[in-house]
Order: C-alpha cells, then sequence, then structure tokens
C-alpha cells in the first residue's frame, strides 16, 4: 500500500498545509469542530491571534481567499498583509529560499497562492513559520476544509457522505477527493477522460480511503451521480491556464444543470467553490436553487481558515504564560522571537 506524501520539512521546522495530508484525520476533524464553534460564537475567538501576523502572497486573483484570511485575521486580532504577486511571480526577484528568510523574520503564518506547488514546497522547506496553501494548479485545501464544514453544516455525516465531483478533476476536485478519503466519505469524480485527477494523488487518495473505509472512483458517465448527497462543480479553465476550445467541448456533457440534478435526486445539494462561470459548467437554474449552498461555502471559508489559523498559531498554555513573563520583563520583544527560543 502506497504511503501518500506529506509535505516535505526541514527537522524542527514548522507545520505547513500544503494540502489535506498535511493534517490528517484528527487534525481535519479538530479543525472542523473548532469552526463550527467560531461561527456560532464568534466572540470567544476574537482575542486569540492578539499581535500575530498574517502574509499573503498571491501570484493569481482572488475575491474569496484574500477577504476571507484579511477579515479572519482581524477578527481573531491579528493583522494580515496582502502581497500582490500576479505580475512577478515568486523566485524572480529574489530566491524563494532567500524570500522565506526574509518574511519568516516578521511574521507569523504565510498564506500563498500560487502557479506552480512547487513554489510552496520551496517557501515551506525554508520556513520556520507555517505556510498554508491558499490555491495551486494541485491543491486547495482551505476550500475543502469550507466544504466539509459546510456539508456537516447540511447534516451531512462524513463517513457516509457519497459526494460527486463533475467537470475538470484539478485542484479543487484533488483537495475535496484527499478531505474525503482522509475522513472516510465516499468520493466520485466525473470527468472526461483528459481532466481525470492526477494519476498519483489518485492511487493516494485510494489507499487513504482503504484505511478511513472511504471510497475514490473515477467515472466519464454524469448518469453515475445517481443517489449522491452533493455535486460539486469548478471552473472548466482554471486561473492561469490557456484557453482551449478542445478542453470546453470536452467538459460540455458535464455541465451542471436541471437534467444532473434529477439524475442525483431530490436531496442533493448543489456545491462550487466559486467564482462560478454561469451558462458553463453550471446554469443560473441550479446555482440559484433552494439546492445549493455555494454562499454557505464561502462564508465558511472564513470560520474554517480562522480555525486553521488557530491551530497553527496559538500556543500552547504553558509557553503563552512564559511569553507574557518575558514580554512584561524585556518590553520589546516579539511574540515569535519569544517562541523560537522557548
Ligand atoms: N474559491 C476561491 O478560492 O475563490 P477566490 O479565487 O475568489 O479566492
Ligand atoms: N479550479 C479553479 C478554482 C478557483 C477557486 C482555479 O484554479 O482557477
Amino acid at each position: 500500500m502506497t504511503t501518500p506524501s506529506a509535505t516535505p520539512r526541514r527537522p524542527g521546522a514548522a507545520t505547513h498545509v500544503l494540502r489535506a495530508t498535511d493534517l490528517g484525520a484528527e487534525a481535519i476533524r479538530e479543525v472542523l469542530a473548532d469552526a463550527a464553534a467560531i461561527k456560532q460564537d464568534p466572540r470567544s475567538a476574537s482575542e486569540s491571534l492578539r499581535g500575530r501576523s498574517l502574509v499573503m502572497l498571491f501570484e493569481k486573483p482572488s475575491l474569496r481567499t484574500r477577504v476571507s484570511f484579511e477579515i479572519g485575521m482581524s477578527r481573531l486580532g491579528g493583522t494580515a498583509v496582502y502581497l500582490d504577486h500576479r505580475e512577478e511571480r515568486l523566485g524572480r526577484r529574489e530566491s524563494i529560499a532567500d524570500y522565506a528568510r526574509n518574511l519568516e523574520r516578521w511574521c507569523d503564518a504565510i498564506v500563498g497562492r500560487v502557479h506552480e506547488h512547487a513554489t510552496l514546497e520551496a517557501l515551506a522547506a525554508w520556513s520556520r513559520v507555517p505556510v498554508i496553501n491558499a490555491l495551486s494548479e494541485k491543491f486547495h485545501p482551505c476550500q475543502a476544509l469550507a466544504d466539509f464544514m459546510t456539508l456537516i453544516e447540511q447534516g451531512r455525516d462524513p463517513s457516509t457522505l457519497r459526494l460527486a465531483f463533475v467537470g475538470d478533476g484539478n485542484n479543487v476536485c484533488q483537495s475535496l477527493m484527499e478531505t474525503a478519503a482522509i475522513l472516510g466519505s465516499s468520493f466520485l469524480a466525473v470527468t472526461p477522460p483528459s481532466c481525470r485527477p492526477d494519476p498519483q494523488i489518485l492511487a493516494e487518495c485510494r489507499s487513504l480511503a482503504a484505511r478511513s473505509g472511504g471510497e475514490v472512483a473515477c467515472s466519464d458517465s454524469i448518469e453515475s451521480i445517481a443517489g449522491v448527497d452533493a455535486v460539486y462543480a469548478d471552473a472548466w479553465i482554471s486561473m492561469g491556464e490557456p484557453d482551449s476550445a478542445a478542453k470546453r467541448q470536452a467538459l460540455e456533457p458535464y455541465r451542471v444543470d436541471a437534467r444532473a440534478m434529477e439524475i442525483a435526486g431530490p436531496s442533493a445539494l448543489f456545491m462550487h467553490c466559486l467564482p462560478a462561470h454561469r451558462g458553463e459548467e453550471v446554469l443560473d437554474e441550479v446555482i440559484d436553487s433552494p439546492a445549493s449552498v455555494v454562499f454557505d461555502q464561502a462564508e465558511n471559508r472564513l470560520h474554517a481558515q480562522n480555525a486553521l489559523l488557530r491551530r497553527l498559531l496559538s500556543l500552547p498554555p504553558r509557553i503563552e504564560v512564559k511569553m507574557r513573563r518575558r514580554r512584561d520583563l524585556a518590553g520589546s520583544r516579539t511574540a515569535s522571537e519569544t517562541t523560537r527560543d522557548s
């Protein structure tokens, strides 16, 4: 049985979250439970990250991810700094290693949205503060956390859930598949043969599912979504990807319309990471229907990410007390400096 590869890290390095396997089942369940608690009582978390800071570097556009991380961090009492790398990719002005070794001196975590997953791996290899994947071409783990939070809110139990992703089997599909496999869900990727998930990631997810009691399958037939709990769609052409008439044509039979939702059944939810391309991967009749939970998913980005940030950045109480004592004594020393030499 293959063991899914977690993100490589140097000894003593921070916990990075570049994909769901970096968290694992127990941590994901804890993050989802904390996210629900924060959503219910936001004030309970309002001081959790006071004095902490986040640097967010984006090589691609964003609405949900940027706003939910920025507002989320401020709700936790911390600060977020946005770095626009849409014009200049990471690694061009200075090496990624040097970039990481600068950032780690100022901030407590790095959030990155990148063209190449390898960029995040390089940042993570050099950063002593956690690196969080805010979307790469391979994974979108924060989206999947919000999506499972939404499914649980809708009364679905991940261990019995049947989730169908319809469309292009790239980043969003692969993170959903990985999270589903970890949590014991049944996951079906319904794609044209040319848009299947990455074979290695698929094999890793099958191995995870074998251990969790879940199931991971692929199909090229829209009829195979009969009886699922939720139908999930994403863009046909992802950010940074060249447009392709051939790809659009291959994806035409995978548009989620009222007929597809009829096949899924009357209790199926409709999900989408957004932004939606209405008239392409989904029609208004579906995304604006009562089955659609897309704006709950968008809202839950905030709560799920805040729970993740609390997990990665909150200090154990013993260290927190020690820090306060040292701050009282030394006045100007920063939280991160104190933590590192604790
Ligand atoms: N779903 C999502 O990540 O949205 P943005 O691209 O707007 O951040
Ligand atoms: N697959 C899409 C997801 C957007 C949130 C993209 O990468 O553009």
